[in-house]
């Protein structure tokens, strides 16, 4: 499979974006470890979302050749939509574009129009990621996240082509 097109933003230069694979599944675990404590995917979930059929899995290695960033997404056939599992940038290289690269790397290679996402209601920085990326709120599921936080879910209805 070719590299996904999207360019990078200027501030992320001599990072490179790729598909990622079962190989990188330890460096995307410990990754998921240090962005989402004590909510992350286990190991068994990640290599369901790197082995699933049409899920788009990419990663965003550093220049020292470390896994720093990563996001799945894809068709859920069990409801018939299309999601935003998971996106992540490690804290020592957030605030460079990293995140806005992967999520429209992500969006361009997903075929379906409209995306979904779940976020913490109080994740103010992912939030406004989303919503700068036209994502608007659709609905707030209450208890979604452990320790009862609850989450929001949105949604992205991409132009017809
Ligand atoms: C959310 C996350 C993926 C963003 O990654 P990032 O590489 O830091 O984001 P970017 O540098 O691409 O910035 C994207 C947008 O985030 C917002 N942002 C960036 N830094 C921010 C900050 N310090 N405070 C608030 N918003 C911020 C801005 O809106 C920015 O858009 P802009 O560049 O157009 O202004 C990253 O913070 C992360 O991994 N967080 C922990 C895991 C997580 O919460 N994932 C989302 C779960 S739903």
């Amino acid at each position: 499979m070719t590299e996904p097109e999207t360019a990078p933003p200027p501030e992320a230069n001599g990072y490179r974006l790729s598909f990622a694979s079962p190989r990188d599944l330890r460096a995307i675990h410990r990754l998921e470890q240090i962005v989402f404590p004590g909510e992350a995917y286990g190991y068994f979930d990640l290599l369901m979302l790197l082995l699933a059929p049409g899920m788009i899995n990419l990663k965003i290695v550093a220049p020292d050749g470390g896994l720093v960033g990563f996001v799945s997404g894809g068709r859920l056939f069990r409801i018939g939509r299309t999601w935003i599992m998971t996106i992540g940038v490690h804290p020592a290289h957030q605030g460079r574009g990293l995140g806005r690269w992967l999520l429209a790397a992500c969006e361009s290679l997903l075929p379906d129009r409209t995306i979904y996402l779940t976020v913490r209601a109080d994740n103010t920085r992912a939030l406004t990621l989303y919503r700068r990326n036209g994502y608007r709120e659709v609905g707030v599921k209450p208890g979604y996240y452990p320790g009862g936080h609850p989450g929001i879910e949105m949604r992205k209805d991409r132009p017809l082509l």
